[in-house]
Order: C-alpha cells, then sequence, then structure tokens
C-alpha cells in the first residue's frame, strides 16, 4: 500500500482549539505546511497581528510558538476554499455550542458550523482527503459528515477521522507540547488505517508512540465526552461536599487533601470552586444526557445531569451567600468582582461562574464592577446580554469595567474572586480594605487568599466549603 505523504494541514476555525492546536503541530513538524482558515476576518488578522500581544487567543507561551512558526510553515488566511483545496488533510476546528432553539434545545450540540465545514469542504475537494474532527462532537457525528461528503464530494474519497482535543485553557501549549494521550479513532478498514496512521506519524514526531491511542470513530467520539464529564463530576462531587463541610467543622481543602491522598482517587480535580465552566464540561455533559435519553437509558441521563444541577446550586449558593450577608440587600451596593474568566490564564469567558454569579446579583439590583486582567469589557456586556434577563442598556449601567483592581474595590461593600489569577494573591489587601465600605467582606470563590491575615486587617471573610 503505498503511503499517504502529509504535506499540507488545512484547519477550518482559528479559534481556542485551532489555533494552539496547529501552532504546536507546525512548530514540531516544519516540513509540513500548515494554514488555519477562518471565515472571521477580524480573527485572522489578529492572529496575523506582528504584536504578539494582540493575538486572539492567551495562552501562555503561545506567543513564541507563534512566532517561531508563523511566516516559516503556519499561516492564517480568511481564503477558506483554497486552502481545503490544497490540503491532503483538513481538520475542523469549529465551535459546536450547545442548541438555543428546536429539538435538542438546551442539551444537544448544534452542529450547523459542523455541516456547514462538512458541504464546504465537499465543495472545494478535487483530490482525495483526510477530514479531521477536532470539535468536541457527540457520538456518531462523523456518521454525518462522512454523509455529507460521500453524496456531495463528486468522486473524490475521503477518510474521516476522529481526533479529540484534550488540551486544557491555561494549559494548551504545554498539554498539547506534552499530552498525556493522542486518541485518533477511525474506520476499520485498509483506507481507514492508512487514514490513521497518516496522523500517528504527524503526532509521532513529538509524542511517543505507545501515547498515541487509536480507537474507532464512536470509541473516540465517546471517549471526549465522556472524560470531560468524569472530570466535572470530580468537581461537583467536591463541591457538594464544600457545602456540607460548611454546615458542619471540617474544612473543605483539608478534606480535599485527605481524599486525594488516596492514590486510587488522586488530587487533581478536587478544588472545591464556585462552579466550573468553560466551553466543554457543561456541553459535552448536556450531550451526554441527550445521548443517552435518546436511547431509552432514563437512569444514566439523570446521573449525568444531575453533575450539572449540582454545578448550577453551587453558582447559585455563592450569589445567594453573597447577598444574606449583606443583610439580605444588594440594591444599589457596589459589589466587586475580581475575575470573569472561567478560570485562570485564559480570556476565555465560556460559561463562566462569573457571569451567572453577576446575574443572580443584578437581579437584586446590585452594582458591579468588574476586574479582570485578560478580559475586556465588551466580552463582559457580551456575556451578560446572551443571557437576554436585561436590556442591554441596563447591563451597561450596572456593570462596569476596569482596568485597575482598586479602583474595582474602592468603595465597594464586597469583594468576591470569581477566577483564581494567581495576582489577587499579592494585592495589598490592607489598601483595598481602607478602601472599601464597612464591614468590608470577602467572598473567597476560590479559595485563592490568606484568609487568616485578611480577618487580621479587619475583613470579614467566607471562602467555599469553610465553616
Ligand atoms: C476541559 C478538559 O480539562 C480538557 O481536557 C478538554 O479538552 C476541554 O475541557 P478546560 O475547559 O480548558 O478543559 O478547563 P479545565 O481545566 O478542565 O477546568 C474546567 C472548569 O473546572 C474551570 O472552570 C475550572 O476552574 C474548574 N475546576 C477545575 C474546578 O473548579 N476545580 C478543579 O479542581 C478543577
Ligand atoms: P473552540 O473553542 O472550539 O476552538 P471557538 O469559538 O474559539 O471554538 O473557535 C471556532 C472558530 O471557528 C471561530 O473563530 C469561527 O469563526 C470559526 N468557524 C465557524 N464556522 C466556520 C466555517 N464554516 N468556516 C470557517 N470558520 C468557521
Amino acid at each position: 500500500m503505498e503511503k499517504k505523504k502529509i504535506t499540507k494541514i488545512c484547519c477550518i476555525g482559528a479559534g481556542y482549539v485551532g489555533g494552539p492546536t496547529m501552532a504546536v503541530i507546525a512548530q514540531k513538524c516544519p516540513h509540513i505546511q500548515v494554514t488555519v482558515v477562518d471565515i472571521n476576518q477580524a480573527r485572522i488578522d489578529a492572529w496575523n497581528d506582528e504584536n504578539l500581544e494582540n493575538l486572539p487567543v492567551y495562552e501562555p507561551d503561545l506567543d513564541q510558538v507563534v512566532a517561531e512558526a508563523r511566516g516559516r510553515n503556519l499561516f492564517f488566511s480568511t481564503e477558506v476554499d483554497t486552502v481545503i483545496k490544497e490540503a491532503e488533510m483538513v481538520f475542523i476546528s469549529v465551535n459546536t455550542p450547545t442548541k438555543t432553539y428546536g429539538e435538542g434545545k438546551g442539551q444537544a450540540a448544534d452542529l450547523k458550523w459542523i455541516e456547514l465545514c462538512a458541504r464546504q469542504i465537499a465543495a472545494a475537494s478535487d483530490s482525495d482527503k483526510i477530514v479531521v474532527e477536532k470539535s468536541t462532537l457527540p457520538v456518531r457525528t462523523a456518521e454525518a459528515v462522512k454523509d455529507i461528503l460521500r453524496n456531495t464530494g463528486g468522486g473524490v474519497k475521503f477518510q474521516i477521522l476522529s481526533n479529540p482535543e484534550f488540551l486544557a485553557e491555561g494549559t494548551a501549549v504545554e498539554d498539547l507540547q506534552q499530552a498525556d494521550r493522542v486518541l485518533i479513532g477511525g474506520e476499520n478498514s485498509p483506507e481507514g488505517k492508512e487514514a490513521i496512521q497518516a496522523l500517528v506519524d504527524i503526532y509521532a514526531h513529538w509524542i511517543p508512540r505507545e501515547k498515541i491511542l487509536t480507537t474507532n470513530v464512536w470509541s473516540s467520539e465517546l471517549s471526549k465526552l465522556t472524560a470531560n464529564a468524569v472530570l466535572a463530576q470530580r468537581v461537583s462531587s467536591i463541591n457538594s461536599l464544600s457545602e456540607l463541610c460548611e454546615a458542619t467543622e471540617a474544612d473543605i481543602d483539608e478534606v480535599s487533601r485527605a481524599i486525594g491522598a488516596d492514590s486510587r482517587i488522586g488530587k487533581k480535580f478536587l478544588k472545591a470552586s464556585v462552579g466550573f465552566g468553560g466551553s466543554c464540561f457543561q456541553k459535552d455533559i448536556l450531550n451526554l444526557v441527550y445521548i443517552s435519553r435518546s436511547y431509552g437509558l432514563t437512569e444514566v441521563a439523570d446521573y449525568w445531569e444531575q453533575v450539572i444541577k449540582m454545578n448550577d446550586h453551587q453558582k447559585g449558593r455563592f450569589a445567594k451567600k453573597i447577598i444574606k450577608s449583606l443583610y439580605n440587600t444588594v440594591s444599589g451596593k457596589k459589589i466587586a468582582f475580581l475575575g470573569w474568566a472561567f478560570k485562570k490564564d485564559t480570556n476565555d469567558t465560556r460559561e463562566s461562574a462569573a457571569i451567572y454569579v453577576a446575574d443572580h446579583l443584578l437581579n437584586e439590583k446590585a452594582i458591579i464592577s468588574v476586574y479582570d486582567p485578560k478580559v475586556k469589557e465588551k466580552q463582559i456586556q457580551f456575556d451578560l446580554n446572551c443571557l437576554q434577563t436585561r436590556s442591554e442598556e441596563e447591563n451597561r449601567s450596572l456593570v462596569n469595567v476596569e482596568v485597575d483592581p482598586y479602583e474595582v474595590c474602592k468603595d465597594s461593600h464586597a469583594v468576591a474572586i470569581l477566577t483564581e489569577w494567581d495576582e489577587f494573591k499579592t494585592y495589598d489587601w490592607q489598601k483595598i480594605y481602607d478602601s472599601m465600605l464597612k464591614p468590608a467582606q470577602v467572598f473567597d470563590g476560590r479559595n485563592i487568599l490568606d484568609h487568616e491575615a485578611l480577618r487580621k486587617i479587619g475583613f470579614r471573610v467566607y471562602a467555599i466549603g469553610k465553616s
């Protein structure tokens, strides 16, 4: 069998997954020309910006990787059709948000963009191609993509692979360069195996062969959803115990350390928080729930749905705690938010707990002032407007965003930590205390501050899972 040699890769979608992933492939495989395409001109311009501070995705060390490969064998373009046509391998890395309308609303993934992509690949191709699903997709999407490609592709042969992304935002470059594992799912036919091998060969440039797992397409697709579901379940488990700790004399950090020391459990993903966020956890679990229900597996669906309910409860509980501690009314009171991103070291805010906590407080007519080191005002307003809880004017008048954290805290009744950014720990908390209304309160939704030191200054401190 003639071995397929990949010289040109096209990636459709220049977002949090496509951008960093292709940058690392280009860095590690200088002999392969990697071009990332997107319909969003502004995004492509930002990826091409001379000033690496302006890259659309913030990830530690991403700027260096882009600096090394961009212009050499890494390119960003809006010429979607031309780039698809020239590539032997096309990655689909477009967004697959939860449906906001129709059948499966609020649970199923919206595959509109994937379908558009598949049709576009079919229309633009005049030679055989390997198409790689990189976006998180519900099980059996490859089948749909295959169907569209086979029926509209006019004689051209396509092999579909599933290569789910396991990178976590904030550590994307590290996760890509030193992956725990790479998963490649493909068809169990000679052509399928050849396609799998072509992708294995790419990753093998820097990932040890034993960490590259090959499976059938369905196992690969389902593994992505379930890996995230199991991780999210750990966070919801520890968060459920945080409420129990608050009601008793136990301390969640101590409990977490104690159970995490059991090597069967392990210490990762046991940090209690105001609730998990991000583009994957909620979406993937909802997909899992939807798929389970559609196969009539009610108990399975209910079981996983509880992980989401627990997370919603944790966010609501945090907001209620703030209200209760401010004498049951926050109307007209300034509340400072430190952090808006769904976790530190990223500018991504999708499903961030901060959005929901803010919404809850805004319903009670609080005035919110936000500082996040990497999130811009426009994004914060956009996130709140997306909820459609109130008018855009109201959001603008109730929420203000500052570039100085001390300004945000000044004259506030309470400071709430929503993201675990390291810099929050090193602030001059005495100065913050002096500038606040009294009693000055801190609500640490990430348990990152030195609570004893804060109490010594005079703060009233509430922390997750501490009585
Ligand atoms: C996740 C998966 O980890 C990754 O493998 C997959 O490819 C995409 O989805 P990501 O969404 O970037 O990555 O973030 P992750 O680090 O998993 O955190 C998700 C959320 O859980 C964040 O809001 C984080 O703050 C929260 N979290 C995580 C906790 O509250 N406690 C923890 O112990 C760990
Ligand atoms: P993710 O976190 O999955 O990477 P993002 O929203 O950050 O999601 O990125 C997805 C990108 O895919 C967006 O920049 C969007 O403009 C792009 N995109 C969506 N559909 C298409 C399409 N048909 N052709 C090209 N780009 C697309």
